[in-house]
């Protein structure tokens, strides 16, 4: 392949993402590329094509049935297998929601309440896993914690576990379950969850990437987007140990509504920060 080639292959195929609708149809052409190409995102803006693996036929055969893909709407991350989160790279893929960076942001912030305390053997529960990003970087970023994850979908949890073994991380046990149920005698430092909080009603109308391809399991929150909140919430006292946090993601327009049901559970101790839009997305229980 040369760089004329590979020129005015992403800018048919940007083109042809742009006409779907599709956002970024540059940056998602040249990822398509990449992933044709089997080279890097660096590599493509540096000309460098000595890695290439295939001929040019097989090449533009992957590279259309990738963009057939993408025109369907299915998420780029399935399409390429991985996502970066928090400086680890996790396997994705059909049954498992994408990690997003607003969670890498909770992990962030997290992590620095956590740093402060200088107690590095935390007992961690994650509940509501899905690829284990937060269960796995806190793991990570602890190693001397013990992490335990709950999800209630298999799937998940393959692809959880998959990503445990493939960054090394063994500080943390997976569990197939209902929220507590697999946890009911243990208790934790810290409770963290980014649990599904979509509007029954409100799945239909979200992005075709999310509605046609996310699992419904990992987005439906009920009918008022509240479920996880109360039933987390409500277990709280009787799985978090004294002087214990718990942190969740919220929902868009959930803030006060969680703060609501945590006041009326007996917490008080509640601080919402915002994400990068400035949403309050994270409520965090001391
Ligand atoms: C919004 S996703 C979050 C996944 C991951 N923590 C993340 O931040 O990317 C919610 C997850 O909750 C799981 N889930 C749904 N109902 C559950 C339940 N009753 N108990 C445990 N997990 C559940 C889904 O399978 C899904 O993986």
């Amino acid at each position: 392949m040369s760089s004329p080639a590979t020129d005015k292959l992403a800018s048919e195929i940007s083109s042809r993402l742009k006409a779907a609708g599709i956002k970024d149809a540059e940056k998602e052409a040249d990822e398509l590329l990449c992933l044709s190409l089997n080279i890097s995102k660096s590599a493509l803006y540096a000309r460098d094509f000595s890695k290439v693996t295939g001929d040019a036929a097989s090449v533009l055969k992957k590279l259309d049935s990738l963009t057939a893909r993408r025109l369907a709407r299915q998420p780029l991350q399935y399409i390429a297998g991985e996502v970066e989160f928090f400086g680890l790279s996790l396997t994705v893929g059909t049954g498992v929601l994408i990690p997003r960076p607003e969670t890498e942001l909770l992990v962030e912030i997290l992590t620095g309440i956590l740093s402060n305390k200088h107690k590095p053997n935390i007992s961690v529960l994650d509940l509501c896993t899905g690829s284990g990003c937060i269960a796995l970087t806190l793991a990570k970023h602890f190693p001397e914690s013990i992490v335990h994850a709950v999800d209630i979908s298999e799937t998940a949890l393959k692809y959880a576990a998959a990503n445990a073994a493939a960054n090394d991380i063994k500080n943390v046990t997976f569990y197939t379950g209902c929220l507590y149920e697999p946890v009911a005698c243990m208790a934790f430092d810290v409770i963290i969850s980014n649990p599904p909080y979509i509007k029954t009603a409100d799945i239909d109308l979200l992005e075709p990437e999310i509605a046609l391809y996310e699992p419904v399991e990992a987005l439906d929150g009920g009918t008022d987007g509240l479920h996880f909140y109360r039933e987390i919430i409500a277990g709280a006292p009787g799985h978090l140990n004294e002087g214990g946090i718990m942190a969740f993601e919220l929902g868009d327009t959930l803030a006060h509504s969680v703060m609501e049901i945590a006041r009326a559970a007996g917490f008080h101790n509640l601080t919402l920060k915002t994400d990068y839009s400035r949403v309050e997305r994270f409520l965090i229980i001391a």
